[in-house]
């Protein structure tokens, strides 16, 4: 089995989470919380990976990209062309293969899946799917990308690294969610 995945996304009421390959809104600490996430190590001699697709890596600005402090993995089917450092990879299964490879083996923590739509689903339908960060925002946006269905079987878990409270900003709420597999539910949990 290869390294735990953990998924972060940012969904609306209508699970949407993308317009025309962009964010629907801008909600300047929620991209703080997502940048501290992907970026935390307990180790501080390790590194987290991010996994996207073309198109999320495609809506991050020139200027933002590659994510620092993160080794940045894209998929595409295509020979894109990306910046030095980066991985491109024609599968999540390759993605996974290389990141077990050495050296990256002993420098990466964790995995994060940054979206979209697709990685998010192949992610969760694979065994080695271990954590769900969602940040739900209590507001309807026009979106065209949505975030798939999610499993019954995942279950609400609290973590220390997720606040519990409603945060607002701009006047709009939202609030953070932490989901784990059901598996995973009772060897930590009970
Ligand atoms: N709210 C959030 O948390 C969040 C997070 C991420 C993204 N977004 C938004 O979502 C939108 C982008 O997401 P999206 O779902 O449209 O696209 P995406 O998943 O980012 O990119 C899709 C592309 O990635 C490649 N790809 C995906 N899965 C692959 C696989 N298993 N193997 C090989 N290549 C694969 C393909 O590229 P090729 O066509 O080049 O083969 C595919 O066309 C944007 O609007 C972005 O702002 C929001």
């Amino acid at each position: 089995m290869g390294p735990r995945l953990n998924l972060i996304a940012a969904v609306c009421e209508n699970m949407g989470i993308g317009f025309k390959g962009e964010l629907p809104w801008k909600l300047k600490s929620e991209m703080a919380y997502f940048s501290k996430m992907t970026k935390g190590t307990k180790d501080p001699n390790k590194k987290n990976a991010v996994i996207m697709g073309r198109k999320t890596w495609e809506s991050i600005p020139k200027k933002f990209r590659p994510l620092p402090a993160r080794i940045n993995v894209v998929l595409s089917t295509n020979d894109i062309e990306v910046d030095e450092g980066v991985l491109l990879c024609s599968s999540l299964e390759g993605a996974i293969e290389q990141l077990q490879q050495p050296p990256l083996n002993s420098t990466i923590e964790t995995v994060w899946v940054i979206g979209g739509s697709s990685l998010y689903k192949a992610s969760m339908d694979l065994p080695e799917c271990h954590r769900l960060y969602l940040t739900h925002i209590k507001a309807m946006y026009e979106c065209d990308t949505f975030f798939p269905t999610i499993s019954p079987s995942f279950k609400v878990i609290n973590d220390p690294d997720v606040p519990q409270e409603i945060l607002e900003e701009n006047g709009v709420q939202y609030h953070y969610k932490c989901k784990i597999t059901e598996d995973d539910f009772f060897i930590e949990v009970l």
